[in-house]
């Protein structure tokens, strides 16, 4: 009750951001979808309740959704959002697999959970994998490294098509495969933890071909569920099915055609390397002129296959980079230098500037103009295909000297996602066809390498007693919503 009385305190002495200037007449369709993204690994705990997932060291409580999934959905229903986006745990659903039983407890986790949503007019935006994966299948063949995944996913997502999908409108197949990739098979900071030089201290003695031969079995992985989805279940159940990529916008760090360059190739290696093959049906040609024999090959049965592409392209864009040339210029060695990234250095800063406000994340800086440009950018090179910003946030990093005040009034978020909206709504204005908009998170959670100490959440989780408290976010959030007109 004090927090509640203090925050209403607060909201009335604080004038929420008004929506001037681009916002006067909103660019967003009422069908527009607004709503908060979740995953499950990060947010529903009880690890042990239906069988674990690949790393289950640290989100074996996290806010435990899993069993507050109705409470959240009234946080949700109080915001006003129509979509929810979150990820069903595979393990839950096929703890071993396609070499095992569908876990009925699953199930019913996610159909009553699904049917909760759909009663307060919540559309369920649903990922089949948020970066996990059943232990098993890592186990008996390595998982994403073996061509034997793309028929477990198959496996797993006809499953949840079948149970799910009569209700689920929107699916989306992977979440940033280009991070797992990255940080799972080059940097080794996710799981399952494999490296290459220069880019970690390898342990595990890992080939730097890696990365692609994953990117490969994901890209494989995703039309075979795509297919699956389009074979037997499109036509009769209605629904779209995309693929989320974490996507960054490059400047130059020069405007030296060198720098210029480097900036295509920089998406190359990092986003369009998933998206050419699914909507063009090639890699990219940068990849294929600097790899070559390196990068895996499409049969014609999997070009075949890869024809059903996508309905949507989900974005998930908090920030943005300079770029620097390593190809025609001389760089140190390191990330970003060496062909495996297309060799074009990622930087924050030129000549001691950041590209954008620097905030408490160390990947973080708020450049809103790069929300129109990477819209504005795969609008054009993917012929506008509809898009979802499926994440878009601001995260902040624990300060032990912070105060309840000033962690609930998170006025820099509410500048951040304000910032971040106006510049979509100019790329929507201009033509960009955006048919969402999710904030990464609804609640603090398990922010991966960093654990509980950054926090992207419209509401503070108290994680003692996993009391969830509204930020100024929510209610900004609440009002943004509103006065677009959103229909649920
Ligand atoms: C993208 C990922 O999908 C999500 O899991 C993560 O928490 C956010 N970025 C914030 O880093």
């Amino acid at each position: 009750f004090v927090f509640q009385l203090c925050f209403s305190i607060l909201m009335a002495s604080h004038d929420p951001i008004s929506l001037k200037g681009s916002m006067d007449s909103s660019p967003f369709p009422s069908s527009f979808l607004f709503g908060t993204a979740s995953s499950s690994y990060q947010f529903e705990g009880a690890f042990s309740s239906d069988d674990k997932i690949t790393d289950g060291s640290n989100g074996d409580v996290a806010d435990d959704h899993y069993h507050r999934y109705l409470e959240d959905r009234d946080l949700m229903d109080s915001i006003g959002v129509n979509s929810y986006r979150f990820s069903i745990s595979w393990s839950r659903i096929l703890p071993k697999g396609r070499f095992g039983n569908v876990n009925r407890a699953g199930i019913d986790h996610y159909n009553n959970f699904i049917n909760a949503l759909l009663l307060k007019g919540i559309q369920p935006f649903v990922t089949l994998t948020h970066y996990d994966i059943p232990q098993k299948l890592e186990d008996k063949y390595g998982s994403w490294l073996s061509s034997k995944v793309q028929e477990d996913f198959r496996y797993y997502a006809d499953t949840c098509f079948r149970f799910f999908g009569d209700r689920v409108k929107y699916w989306v197949t992977l979440n940033e495969p280009n991070v797992v990739a990255i940080r799972g098979y080059r940097s080794g900071i996710y799981p399952p933890s494999h490296c290459s030089r220069p880019f970690g201290n390898c342990s595990r003695g890992d080939s730097e071909k890696e990365p692609f031969i994953v990117a490969h079995n994901m890209i494989l992985s995703h039309a075979a569920a795509v297919s699956i989805y389009r074979t037997k279940y499109q036509k009769k159940q209605g629904g779209s099915i995309g693929i989320v990529m974490n996507a960054l916008w490059y400047e130059p760090i020069s405007n030296s055609l060198e720098d210029k360059l480097a900036v295509e190739r920089g998406q190359s290696f990092y986003m369009n390397w998933f998206l050419d093959p699914i909507i063009l049906g090639k890699y990219p040609i940068e990849m294929l002129e600097i790899l070559q024999s390196d990068l895996p090959v499409f049969s014609k049965q999997d070009l075949e296959m890869l024809k059903n592409g996508l309905d949507f392209i989900g974005i998930n864009h908090y920030t943005s980079f300079y770029i620097k040339d390593c190809m025609f210029s001389v760089c140190e060695p390191g990330p970003g230098a060496s062909r495996t990234e297309g060799f074009a250095l990622r930087t924050a800063q030129k000549n001691g500037i950041f590209i954008g406000e620097p905030t408490t994340v160390d990947w973080l800086f708020v450049y809103p103009r790069g929300m129109e440009n990477i819209v504005t950018y795969i609008k054009e090179r993917y012929n506008n295909i509809p898009m979802f910003i499926s994440e878009n946030g601001f995260g902040e990093q624990e300060n032990p000297n912070s105060t309840m005040e000033t962690l609930l009034h998170d006025i820099k978020r509410v500048e951040y996602m304000n910032s971040y909206l106006d510049t979509l709504a100019t790329a929507m204005r201009k033509g960009a066809d955006v048919r969402g908009y999710f904030v990464w998170s609804l609640l603090d959670n398990f922010e991966w390498t960093s654990g509980y100490t950054t926090q992207f959440g419209l509401h503070l989780v108290d994680y003692p007693t996993l009391k969830r408290t509204p930020r100024l976010s929510a209610t900004w959030y609440k009002e943004f919503i509103a006065k677009h007109n959103v229909q649920n």
